[in-house]
């Protein structure tokens, strides 16, 4: 009988069936070999204590691992997988949409005829700004970090980077247009963009999160946008996912999606698998995948 898995939301088809065709498929998560975790699943004390002592691999389908307890796996002797670098252009892409979608005020726009305002063409009408000439200060130096930053370049930005020096990050926050967030929530980065760290951009410069929302101070936002503390927000996450705060839907200066940054039919497929491989190599081949992090 081959290991038992079991998976805590809903797979594309290739995904689903390359998972059947190695493992069987366990309903519940009591007495499974290993878990394929989607990133809104807790992977707590309690889920992991649940699945039992034989638990010995969680692949996470995602790159961030901010939902896993990795404290309380690595005491479990599990082994925890991610999914880098399928989706390292993917998010790159969003983030570079999202920041073009607000310095140009693509979604403004958008609202604004679908409101069936009455427009006319004119030299000065909804002006926005180019993202030629700016700087674009990548917070998180890793591989989406990276991909984004080169990106902005071929769109004639310079790009800048800080990671986790906090001298290197005030410098970017002062000189950076566009501030982008790139690195992994952690309790080190949690809120690391609060009130203090809003305070040190400028009145003209815009941030950028395809990370995870709690690396912002959500209400911190809200009250810099709208004292114009900064200029606009791109946002494809949230503190308290799937809400959306009240305040930031009612702004102008403020460009929201859906924690979509990885949702192409391919990377999302490209990860499912890097995840089943995972699975595959702990469970039935006896050795460590190379996207582990514990
Ligand atoms: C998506 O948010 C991911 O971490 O892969």
């Amino acid at each position: 009988m081959p290991p038992t898995v079991h998976v805590t939301g809903d797979l594309p088809a290739r995904v689903h069936d390359a998972l059947a065709e190695s493992f069987t498929l366990a309903d519940g998560v009591e007495g499974v070999a290993g878990i394929l975790s989607v990133l809104t699943t807790p992977v707590d004390v309690e889920l992991l204590d649940r699945a039992g002592h034989q638990l010995r691999i969680v692949a996470n389908y995602g790159v961030g691992v901010d939902n896993v307890d990795l404290e309380a796996a690595r005491a479990r002797n599990v082994v925890i997988a991610n999914t880098p670098d399928v989706l390292t252009d993917a998010v790159a892409e969003l983030t570079i949409a999202l920041t073009l979608a607000l310095l140009r005020r693509v979604a403004e726009g958008d609202r604004f005829l679908r409101r069936q305002s009455r427009w006319s063409f004119s030299l000065d009408f909804m002006l926005g700004r180019s993202l030629r000439g700016k700087t674009f200060g990548v917070v998180g130096p890793g591989r989406i970090g990276r991909a984004a930053a080169s990106l902005a370049e071929a769109l004639g930005a310079r790009a800048i980077f800080a990671g986790r020096s906090a001298v290197e990050l005030d410098a970017l926050l002062q000189t950076s247009d566009v501030v982008s967030l790139h690195c992994p929530l952690t309790p080190e980065t949690r809120h690391l963009i609060d009130a203090a760290a809003l305070a040190r951009m400028r009145p003209t410069s815009v941030l950028v999160n395809t990370a995870r929302g709690s690396i912002v101070d959500e209400p911190a936002l809200v009250a810099a946008l709208r004292d114009g503390t900064i200029a606009g927000a791109a946002l494809d996450v949230y503190e308290q996912e799937p809400e959306v705060s009240a305040r930031l839907l009612e702004l102008e200066n403020v460009v929201l999606t859906p924690h979509v940054a990885s949702a192409t039919p391919e990377t999302r497929e490209a990860m499912g698998m890097l995840a089943v491989d995972a699975l595959r190599a702990v469970l039935l081949e006896g050795r460590v995948p190379p996207n582990t992090v514990l």
